[in-house]
């Protein structure tokens, strides 16, 4: 057991504990220091029994319940929406506090979205349910965070490139299964989980088409951005694209500032933001790519050079580990900042 500096520790259940990012979180809350007193996973009646072992100890799954959170100091959902929807508000009643990977609350303006290395204060409204944002939110906020005090944000217009685990274990599967079929010669593949085949391929298409044309996915980077700078006029504009990567989403970001930053600069404010890392010397094929960043824990930027289409503009490359820093790292950093903060 581990204890932090007021001796306290603290309850945790996990719903979704069988799922693409609740494995993750098993895997990082065995290896970080955090005061845990007891883990309960959960997920669905399908799952209900089967063991998982955590620090050592064979855990039984259990079907998600009022009665199976009683008792959590902090619930992490990452579910279903139809989850998210129900268990937040019951975890909240009982007193826990409900961190959320879901669409559900990020907009709720009394749910704060957190990404703790931007926005920690927010957590100190006190609120019982907190939400973590879109995995592909996550990373250029922190980027856009780390250039802000300097030169103030004033567009940005992002296009991602975001791996197939963003949408869950079913989608990873559909990736192997349709690789292999691809593989042998069959072509134009039916999928369950795309419209298309995702193997080989990539859609324009995350989430489902919304306002002015553009997808629930872009309009959920621009919003929650918005909303976790502190930015509500924020100019910005995403496209978010399907690939056919396991894990780690990529970003390609065009920045125009309130005044010019070199790009020197700019490396440098991003490696010393915390969380974040530069990878970026072109003379070596020295850039973040999915591969080499998924399982790692920072957000990677590269590729930072000027936009020249704007005399204030910067353009960059921006990689992170969807399921850790994206989703299930960030919501251990979460709790980890509310117990700093005395919220818990
Ligand atoms: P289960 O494995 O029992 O289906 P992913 O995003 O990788 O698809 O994972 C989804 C997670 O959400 C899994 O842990 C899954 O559990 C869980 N889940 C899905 N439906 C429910 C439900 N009705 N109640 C609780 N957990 C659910």
């Amino acid at each position: 057991m581990d204890t932090n500096g007021n001796g306290r520790l603290y309850n945790i259940a996990v719903i979704g504990a069988t799922g693409a990012v609740g494995k993750v979180f098993l895997d990082i809350i065995e290896k970080r220091p955090f005061p845990l007193k007891s883990l309960k996973l959960l997920a669905s009646a399908r799952s209900a029994g089967s063991r998982i072992r955590v620090r050592g100890d064979d855990l039984t799954v259990e079907e998600t319940t009022p009665q199976a959170i009683r008792g959590a100091d902090f619930v992490f959902i990452s579910a279903t929406d139809e989850i998210s929807q129900e268990y937040a508000p019951i975890a909240a009643r009982e007193g826990a506090v409900a961190i959320d990977d879901s669409g559900v609350w990020r907009m709720d303006p009394d749910v704060p979205l957190i990404v703790p290395e931007v926005n920690a204060a927010d957590l100190d409204a006190g609120r019982r349910i907190v939400a973590i944002p879109n995995c592909s939110t996550t990373p250029l906020v922190m980027a856009l965070a780390a250039l802000h005090p300097v030169s103030p944000v004033r567009r940005v217009v992002v296009s991602t490139y975001q791996s197939v685990s963003g949408t869950g274990a079913a989608a990873m599967r559909e990736l192997t299964d349709q690789s292999r079929q691809a593989l042998d010669g069959a072509t134009n593949i039916p999928g369950e989980v795309y419209p298309h085949q995702i193997a080989f391929n990539l859609l324009p298409h995350i989430g489902s088409f919304k306002e002015e044309g553009y997808t629930s996915e872009e309009w959920k980077m621009v919003r929650e951005t918005r909303k976790i700078m502190h930015l509500p006029d924020l100019q910005m504009a995403a496209t978010t694209v399907r690939v056919p990567v396991y894990v780690s989403h990529s970003e390609s970001v065009n920045v125009e500032l309130a005044e010019p930053v070199a790009p020197e600069q700019a490396r440098a404010l991003l490696a010393a933001f915390p969380g974040m890392a530069v990878i970026d010397d072109p003379a070596v094929a020295g850039y973040p790519h999915p591969v080499q960043t998924a399982g790692a824990d920072p957000v990677y930027a590269g590729r930072i050079r000027r936009d020249l289409s704007h005399p204030n503009g910067l353009a960059m490359w921006l990689v992170s580990d969807n399921l850790r820093k994206g989703a299930a790292l960030n919501a251990i950093q979460i709790a980890e900042a509310m117990i700093e903060r005395k919220q818990v």
